[in-house]
């Protein structure tokens, strides 16, 4: 089902129309469709089906505390890389012994609150880590639980600034070492060893990089199995990729169900930290077309959105589809470059767009529902979007949009 669809030539979220949102809430704004975050949730956790699996949310994807909320509800976990979006999970009603703390820098102060409100585990990923981790849970008196994060040297075939699983990345444990570092582990009184850890990159279009990681992951499994070592869950982490324009990628179904038959007879739960997967195509930006300009070799559509707003365009060089709110069959469609205010040459949403446009006209960025907002930025001195979460004929502001005060509220000119 089309969450974002077509209704007499005007743009919907579900059960309202886009216009009435830009002139209740204002521009530019990402607006999520409730339905297809839930529906998305839903399909990896039913994908699993009886082999006993966590789905853990990737919180950088998307961590408004309404879309966080959202899934709360549904019974996810959650995947997090700081306190910061610890405190989210926490303040949105998440679960703390469904979360899972990833990421190659953990400070002190943050491993104290993860092991204070009691997570599930810390994908530890490295040996320094793993000794900080074990020395903070003896002064609490507890054990902290652990996954080695490996790194099985697989190739994701993906952006290159987001693959994550080669061995010169600065994720992971080498896989090659990662016998010798759960043997240390295994010695350290105050580390519980639960399972083992990977993720190879993100926005992956085809099955066989996560086997082939799996297949290593196991293999290791099987070794330490030999040392007595006995993990209960494996975590491949997120990485399922989305449509944004003619990817093909495996549905939730698909990937679950390759998963699931290299895990048969194994007695091995699975966990997954999918991220743009689950909010990716439940998203979009709106924005209004404010000036139309010509130069010789090109059009622009000036907007009121721009690369502080959405990175991805101007980072990844990443191709988001770009479609009118309102279709007029009676204009000519011309080829534009569509573009921000931001003083950048690199601040654009998209290049040669084929569009039938006027000034003051609303456009909408697809599947920007995932690192989108996240990734904003107050650059150019530009206050962050507002944030609505449309639930079917309702829309509830989730975000309010930031002031211009706000933007300096922490700052001072020097004494006088
Ligand atoms: N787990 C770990 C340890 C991760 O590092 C990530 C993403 C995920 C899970 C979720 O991956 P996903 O299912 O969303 O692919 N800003 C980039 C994506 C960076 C992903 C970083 N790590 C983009 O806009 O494409």
């Amino acid at each position: 089902m089309e969450y974002f669809h077509y209704c007499n030539n005007v743009l919907w979220a579900e059960e309202i129309p886009l216009p009435e949102i830009a002139s209740r809430f204002g521009m530019p704004c990402y607006i999520y469709s409730r339905a297809a975050i839930e529906h998305q949730w839903r399909a990896f956790d039913q994908a699993f089906e009886e082999h006993p699996h966590q789905i853990c949310y990737a919180v950088k994807a998307n961590s408004n505390l309404a879309v966080l909320d959202i899934l709360a509800r549904l019974g996810s976990g959650f995947d997090i890389v700081s306190v910061g979006e610890l405190e989210r999970v926490l303040a949105a009603g998440g679960d703390p012994g469904r979360i899972v703390f990833s990421g190659v820098g953990k400070r002190t102060d943050e491993m104290e609150r993860a092991l204070a409100v009691g997570i599930a585990c810390f994908n530890v990923e490295s040996e320094a880590e793993l000794l900080r981790l074990n020395e903070i849970a003896g002064k609490l008196g507890q054990r902290a639980p652990v996954s080695l994060r490996v790194n099985p040297d697989v190739d994701a075939r993906t952006h290159p600034y987001i693959a994550t699983g080669l061995r010169d990345n600065k994720f992971g444990i080498e896989i090659d070492q990662a016998l010798a570092v759960y043997a240390r582990a295994v010695t350290l009184p105050h580390i519980d060893i639960l399972g083992v850890d990977c993720h190879i990159g993100s926005q992956l279009t085809s099955l066989s990089p996560f086997l082939a990681a799996l297949e290593r992951v196991l293999a290791l499994v099987d070794q330490l199995a030999k040392r007595g070592i006995e993990v209960r869950h494996i975590d491949l982490g997120g990485g399922l990729g989305i449509i944004y324009r003619d990817e093909a990628p495996p549905s939730p179904q698909q990937y679950a169900a390759a998963l699931r038959e290299k895990l048969a007879g194994r007695d091995l739960e699975i966990w997954i930290e999918p991220g743009r997967a689950i909010v990716g195509n439940g998203g979009v930006l709106l924005t209004r077309i404010e000036y139309l300009k010509q130069a010789p070799q090109k059009n622009f559509a000036i907007v009121d959105a721009a690369m502080n707003d959405l990175l991805r365009p101007a980072l990844y060089d990443a191709w988001q589809e770009i479609i009118p709110v309102t279709v007029d069959a009676t204009r000519e469609a011309l080829l534009f470059d569509v573009v921000g205010p931001v003083c950048e040459t690199g601040d654009f949403l998209g290049k040669q767009r084929q569009l039938a446009i006027e000034a003051g006209d609303l456009l909408v960025v697809r599947a920007a529902g995932a690192y989108g907002f996240t990734m904003s930025s107050n650059y150019n001195s530009r206050p962050r979007a507002a944030e609505i979460m449309v639930d079917g004929a309702e829309a509830h502001l989730v975000r309010e949009r930031e002031t211009v005060e706000s933007l300096y509220e922490g700052e001072s000119t020097l004494p006088r």
